[in-house]
């Protein structure tokens, strides 16, 4: 089968293709015949040498990838060969074949395109494990996700719009903020010229935010702090703009919040089914009508490094694709 070998590992990184011989599902896994796999930003890390896959892990980039079933491994039920599926892996994606745990698994809807389906695991389990698991969102409560053209704003924006809640997002520039109001954003910040937090007070008379889904950091840190509302959750899954920053933590103790960081990668497979299932039960019946996956741009395989390249410039809204050839 093809796949992409990382080169030179490190700042100077190369991606080029290769090829091995197919993987072998294991106990509880299926192989997939993968249609295209999704770009995420832990794979520029991983290529970079700052993100070594989980042990046991495939050595090979690509945590999400869409496809049919091609195996089946022992004590696999409820899959057959040739479903339509989209997956999450801790690795393995850029690949023509990828194998899976079947707990990982979902289906793609006809009303869904199978390469566009790659675009959907990654930022939906992660958008639910911590908005809906960390974040406790409740019925009727607000919630503010930075980077709402992001893979994972981009989707996360939907789902929640699609739940009822008043979403608010941060983009940096007007274009992405108007796409981010299409994904259905009651309101759209960018960042570049308002100041968030005030925004935020405004929007709320004065109350604040009661979730907040953060993937910059830095001094966002202190001003999520300053946005949150009384009992407020704010979680973070990433620190773009740095891990190191002073806070006041006086207003967290008077407002009762709750600061919370996780990781999806990292957690087992048993883990992930349990966010797998909820997702099926709670968001997979509106796939296709109230949640669709955005896609900026897809890649042939082979030409992967562009596609890194592509995405390093941010210039992106919603998800990058390698289409399988
Ligand atoms: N913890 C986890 O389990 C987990 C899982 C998946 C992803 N992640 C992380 O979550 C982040 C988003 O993932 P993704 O795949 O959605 O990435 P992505 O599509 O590359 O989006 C990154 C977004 O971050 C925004 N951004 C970057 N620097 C910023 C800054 N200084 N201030 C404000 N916004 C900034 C950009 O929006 P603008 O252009 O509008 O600034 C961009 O839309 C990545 O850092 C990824 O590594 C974490």
């Amino acid at each position: 089968m093809k796949l992409i070998h990382v080169q030179n590992a490190g700042r100077d990184y190369r991606l080029v293709p290769g090829t091995e011989p197919r993987p072998v599902p294991g106990p509880g896994q299926l192989l997939i015949k993968v249609a295209a796999a999704g770009l995420n930003n832990a794979d520029l890390l991983q290529a970079r040498g700052l993100y070594p896959p989980p042990p046991g892990a495939s050595p090979i980039l690509g945590m999400e990838v869409s496809g049919t079933i091609a195996e089946l491994g022992t004590g696999v039920t409820g899959w057959d060969r040739g479903d339509k599926v989209c997956a999450l892996l801790p690795g393995g994606g850029y690949s023509e074949y990828a194998v899976a745990d079947s707990g990982n698994v979902l289906p793609v809807p006809d009303a869904v395109d199978l390469i566009q389906a790659a675009g959907l695991p990654e930022a939906a389990f992660t958008a639910w494990t911590n908005i809906m698991d960390t974040g406790r969102l409740a019925p009727g409560e607000t919630l503010l996700i930075h980077g709402g053209t992001s893979g994972i704003g981009s989707l996360a924006v939907q789902i929640f719009a699609a739940r009822g809640h008043r979403v608010f997002t941060t983009a940096g520039s007007d274009k992405k903020c108007q796409a981010a109001q299409t994904f259905g954003a009651a309101r759209a910040i960018n960042y570049s010229r308002e100041d968030f937090v005030a925004v935020m007070k405004d929007a709320t008379g004065g109350k604040g935010v009661d979730v907040i889904l953060d993937m910059v950091g830095g001094d966002y840190v202190q001003r999520n702090i300053e946005a949150a509302a009384i009992w407020g959750r704010i979680v973070n899954i990433a620190y773009q703009k740095g891990s190191k920053t002073e806070v006041n933590f006086a207003p967290v103790l008077t407002k009762r919040l709750t600061l919370a960081a996780t990781t999806l990668r990292g957690r087992s497979p048993e883990q992930k089914r349990t966010i797998r299932d909820a997702l099926l039960q709670e968001v997979w019946p509106g796939l296709g009508t109230k949640v669709r996956p955005v896609i900026d741009r897809t890649f042939p395989l082979e030409q992967a490094h562009q596609a890194h390249e592509f995405m390093a410039k941010t210039g992106h809204i919603g998800k990058i694709l390698l289409r399988m050839p």
